[in-house]
């Protein structure tokens, strides 16, 4: 399958970019270092679908998902919602930021694609 590599110097901290990966949305957050401290104080065992924010990067700045709610399939809008990180507008569904369900109908976490880093050109590969 096409793999897409995107610059990750052309993505600002604090700053969100979607890109298109075989049909779908794909949600790329350069987090803060005060993004990163939240998503990895939270009390993840607790949550709807486990899973800790260690887990779900392979480097804590960078937080690649799908966009495509685990409910029925809308496209989650970015920087909002009660949890800081997206809310999907079809139901209601609330994701934090790493991309977790905290809130609303939505079954399971946005999915983190395979994806990998190539650290000598600064890219990211899906
Ligand atoms: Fe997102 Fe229903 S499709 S909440």
């Amino acid at each position: 399958m096409a793999k897409v590599e995107l610059d990750l110097a052309s993505i600002p901290e604090g700053k969100n970019v979607v890109i298109k990966w075989r049909g779908k949305p794909v949600f790329i957050r350069h987090r803060t270092q005060g993004e990163i401290a939240e998503a990895r104080s939270e009390d993840w065992k607790s949550m709807r679908d486990p899973e800790s924010d260690e887990s779900r990067t392979k480097k804590p700045e960078w937080l690649v998902m799908l966009g495509v709610c685990t409910h029925l399939g809308c496209v989650p809008i970015g920087e909002a919602g009660d949890y800081g990180g997206w809310f999907c507008p079809c139901h209601g569904s609330h994701y934090d930021i790493s991309g977790r369900i905290r809130k609303g109908p939505a079954p399971l976490n946005l999915e983190v694609p395979v994806h990998d880093f190539n650290d000598a050109e600064g890219k990211l590969v899906i």
